[in-house]
């Protein structure tokens, strides 16, 4: 989610973009009669006609009125098909239902759904999740939004220290402290924010990503417990780490006793111990939310020895009480029959390779329609995650970021795919290849994109 304020157009006329959403909006409109009907002005029953505000978001003329989906394919209710390159944001990067994680919860559904008590899989996950990513100890919970927050409060309990520190354009779900941003220069509460009254900078540090001379200067007072970070920011279109950018990150957290937070939850489709294994990352902390069940609520968090220590120590002289970590249907059953069958059997080397053969494909086939018209827009990827960004590249930053993003525009591409068979990520323009996503799917995302950019630059 962006909250963007740029006026990017993408280097395309204003009235071009209008003309074409206009027509993809009518031709959206005219192959979903049943979808238009079942949706009226709002679902009823609902606050804005949604079960979710943001679902208002998609910029077709109204939401998808969703049949089922399956593997890469979504089908609505009136029979249209969509190679989908969305996944659910995420939750569903390993296609939707992967066969054995539908097993596992037929499986879990008839031995009991929540019982707030540990099961053979609680103890087979433990040791996959040391295993897959390294890190000794975990927790689990059911979003990425409270992992982060959970693990925020372990930061600033073995730290002693009140601030976090985020990078401009950053997002790592409802959490409050991260809900800032540099507004010209100076950090300020996110705009869009609802219901808050407090100034959210006094707590929280904001600079650019990939800075370094602002990284040492935020951290030289010792007041940071937590720098908290995606590898690769994605949720402010998509913006690569300079080449020394990890190490210095590492070397200055260290030096100032700050820890540091990897939150994996989007990056994860780098490889199957994400980003931080395969760059040789070493976080203090680690988050991995949404895919990790294979689409089933579940989040994980993990620590290094030395932050578990720390906390076991914090713990023996805290006062009995809430810890204020926790909820009641995390750890549940289900989620760990769904966490053990995606460990196992879903996040493998050979899903992976398919994801990323067919990911270099995405982007090798966008990069070339950019090319062929001479747009002024770049493609970029992380494993099987791949954003079309319509302003030159590379990204440096979040500020940058935001000033790439071309809202008018990206919305009439978006439904133009829609209405050429391919559903991707709404608020920016991202693409995820899934285990069950085929080459003809990916060709049928690339023509359509193809024929656009050729409308568009005509
Ligand atoms: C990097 C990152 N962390 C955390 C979250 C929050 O995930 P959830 O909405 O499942 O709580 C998101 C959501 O987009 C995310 O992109």
């Amino acid at each position: 989610m962006t909250g963007t304020t740029s006026s990017n157009s993408g280097g395309i006329a204003s009235a071009r973009i209008a003309a074409l959403r206009e027509r993809e909006a009518a031709a959206f409109r005219a192959a979903r009669p049943r979808s238009e009907k079942a949706f009226g002005d709002g679902l009823a029953g609902y606050l804005g006609g949604v079960p979710m505000l943001w679902m208002q978001d998609w910029p077709t003329p109204f939401p998808i009125m969703v049949e089922s989906a399956r593997g890469a394919s979504i089908v609505d209710i009136d029979g249209n098909r969509l190679a989908d390159f969305c996944l659910g944001d995420t939750g569903s990067m390993f296609g939707h239902s992967p066969p054995p994680v539908a097993r596992a919860i037929r499986r879990q559904s008839a031995r009991g759904l929540t019982y707030m008590l540990p099961s053979d899989d609680a103890a087979a996950v433990g040791k996959l999740l040391v295993q897959k990513f390294g890190l000794p100890r975990w927790q689990i919970a059911t979003t990425a939004s409270d992992a982060n927050r959970f693990a925020l409060r372990v930061a600033r309990a073995v730290t002693g220290r009140p601030k976090i520190l985020v990078f401009n354009g950053c997002y790592h779900g409802a959490v409050d402290e991260t809900f800032v941003r540099l507004d010209n220069g100076r950090p300020a509460n996110k705009r869009g924010l609802a219901g808050e009254y407090r100034d959210l900078s006094r707590h929280s540090k904001v600079i650019e990503f990939n800075d370094i001379p602002a990284l040492e200067a935020a951290l030289a007072d010792h007041d940071v417990a937590c720098v908290v970070t995606e590898p690769v920011l994605t949720n402010c279109c998509m913006v690569e780490p300079t080449p020394d950018f990890h190490a210095e990150l590492r070397r200055l957290t260290r030096e100032t006793g700050t820890l540091l937070l990897i939150d994996e939850t989007h990056t994860i489709s780098t490889a199957p111990g994400g980003f931080t294994r395969k760059h040789g990352l070493e976080p203090d902390i680690f988050v991995l939310g949404k895919p990790i069940a294979g689409g089933v609520p579940a989040s994980v968090w993990g620590l290094s020895g030395d932050v578990a220590e720390r906390y076991d120590r914090y713990l023996a002289t805290k006062e009995p009480g809430y810890s204020g970590i926790g909820t009641t249907l995390s750890a549940n059953p289900l989620q760990f029959a769904a966490m053990r069958a995606t460990l196992e059997a879903v996040m493998t080397d050979e899903n992976y390779d398919h994801m990323e053969r067919l990911a270099v494909r995405l982007q090798a086939g966008l990069t070339a329609a950019v090319e062929r018209h001479a747009l002024p827009w770049h493609v970029v990827r992380v494993g099987a995650r791949v954003e079309f960004v319509c302003a030159p590249g590379p990204l440096r930053n979040g500020g940058e970021a935001d000033a790439a993003h071309a809202p008018a525009l990206e919305a009439a591409i978006h439904v133009a795919l829609v209405n050429r068979g391919v559903l991707i990520a709404p608020f920016h323009n991202m693409m995820l290849v899934s285990p069950a996503t085929s080459r003809r799917q990916v060709d049928r995302l690339v023509v359509a994109f193809a024929d656009i950019a050729a409308e568009l630059a005509a």
